[in-house]
């Protein structure tokens, strides 16, 4: 105990209680914060950044901040308000996904720059966005309630859960493709069907079922499951990287055998977690336990949660940190909906053995300086990758401290669902939101009052 407290001196003025959940929560606050204030919505930001993500440097590429990030981003703010309550962000995140999407036309492969001219033709990539919206009903309650753009929450999930499954085919016994283009000269592009695209339909699909009661979505959610039983999940619950679906079927990472990175097994089992509440069946809850389990021992060191790129030569590039994150928002999922208390117990002790690695790596603002967190190796400079990841593990933590209860919104819900005065992309939305947020702080001084 004296040691913890006195190396969170030594390095940082920050700690943590994590026998309160009031101060878990607080720190969570504080690390969304930061992560908020990357995001410089439209029209501060050059003209590429308005459709509804982060430019950290001009390239959107391996050396900056990927569109299908900003997805993620928006993911995890949207769990940061099923955690936490905090009502604050969801102009701010309503808009982000509003703008993805290119506000009324409502797809995340729609006529949005960014997309069509660097990124988006990745399934993934689009369910990175897609994932972010799903959430929305969840929280604000109406799935067929209207984005900014006109656009309802249900329309834009659907439309991105039919555009992927467009892309099921059954060479090699079925599953869905990576990349959009089937005429792309690069054959591990053009061949390759991704545990991970498969994994994120799985879990779109669940949450769409609960949603509407449409059984085809349970239908295809266990077709694609049987498939990657068939020949991406070992009998030891290893998650490989997907299959090559050319005449070979070859697995696509039989060298490293198996070690994909972290987001497979954890998007999975979260996936998985999502079809045992749809359907109430036990054997997805024993594979998304088995599988997280799995996970949990084969990417973390000391019981501190480690990505592979962390323990590779050139360390960890910029999109390869992120991963991570969304590992953690899988393990977060099975917590909610296991009654496993072993599991819980697991999930619990390895994500506070990470936080409490992570916290010395924190500036006294609960800005991330590191993703190494089990070795403590500096990066020596924050980035909106690293506090993405911070987020993920802290959303995490507050659910947790919640024993896996959704946190109340809090009142007013400023969920944008009936607003004709905000215009989607290229309109100034954040002009909007400015006075939606306004409004908010107007109301929820008010309560106070009260
Ligand atoms: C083919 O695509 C893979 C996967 O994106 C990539 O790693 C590889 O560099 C590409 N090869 C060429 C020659 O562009
Ligand atoms: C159920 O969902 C599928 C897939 O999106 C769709 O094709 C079908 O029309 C839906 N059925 C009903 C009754 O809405």
């Amino acid at each position: 105990m004296f040691k913890v407290l006195l190396v969170s001196i030594v390095y940082s003025a920050v700690s943590v209680d994590f026998s309160s959940a009031d101060s878990i929560k607080a720190a969570t606050s504080k690390i969304a914060q930061q992560l908020m204030s990357y995001y410089r919505p439209y029209p501060a930001n050059p003209p590429n950044a308005r459709e509804g993500h982060i430019i950290e440097s001009t390239n959107h590429d391996e050396t900056g901040f990927q569109w299908y990030e900003g997805g993620i981003m928006w993911g995890a703010m949207m769990e940061y308000m099923r955690a936490t309550g905090d009502n604050q962000y969801t102009t701010t995140v309503v808009n982000g996904l509003t703008l993805g999407s290119s506000g009324k036309i409502g797809s995340f492969l729609g006529a949005n720059k960014v997309i069509n001219g660097l990124a988006g033709r990745w399934n993934d990539d689009i369910m990175w966005w897609g994932l972010g919206v799903v959430t929305g009903p969840e929280l604000f309650g109406n799935p067929t309630s209207v984005m900014p753009g006109g656009v309802s929450y249900l329309a834009l999930i659907q439309s991105t859960y039919d555009d992927v499954w467009a892309q099921w085919d059954d060479s090699c016994g079925g599953g869905i493709f990576w990349n959009r283009n089937r005429q792309d000269p690069n054959k591990s592009r053009k061949f390759l069907k991704s545990t991970i695209t498969n994994a994120q339909h799985i879990n779109i699909g669940a949450r769409l079922y609960l949603m509407t009661g449409n059984k085809t979505y349970i239908d295809n959610a266990v077709k694609t499951y049987n498939w990657l039983k068939g020949g991406i999940i070992s009998s030891d619950f290893r998650i490989y990287d997907g299959v090559m679906s050319d005449s070979t079927c070859a697995n696509s990472m039989t060298d490293s055998k198996y070690l994909s990175d972290s987001y497979n097994p954890g998007t999975l089992a979260g996936a998985l977690a999502w079809l045992y509440k749809a359907t109430g069946d036990q054997q997805y809850m024993t594979a998304a336990e088995n599988i997280a389990k799995k996970a949990m021992d084969l990417y973390s060191n000391n019981g501190v949660i480690q990505d592979r790129c962390e323990t590779s030569a050139n360390g960890c590039a910029q999109d390869q940190v992120s991963p991570k994150g969304t590992f953690i928002r899988g393990l977060a999922y099975v917590y909610m909906f296991t009654s496993n208390q072993d599991m819980k117990n697991l999930i619990q002790t390895t994500l506070q053995n990470s936080a409490k690695a992570l916290i010395p790596m924190c500036d006294n603002n609960w800005n991330a300086y590191s993703d190494y967190w089990s070795t403590g190796k500096s990066v020596s400079t924050k980035s909106v990758h690293l506090q993405m990841n911070a987020l993920e593990l802290f959303n995490a933590l507050t659910l947790i401290s919640n024993n896996g209860q959704s946190a109340k919104l809090q009142q007013p819900v400023s969920a944008p669902q009936t607003q004709p005065q905000a215009q989607p992309a290229p309109g100034p939305v954040d002009s909007s939101a400015t006075a939606l947020r306004a409004l908010g702080a107007i109301v929820v001084v008010f309560f106070m009052v009260l």
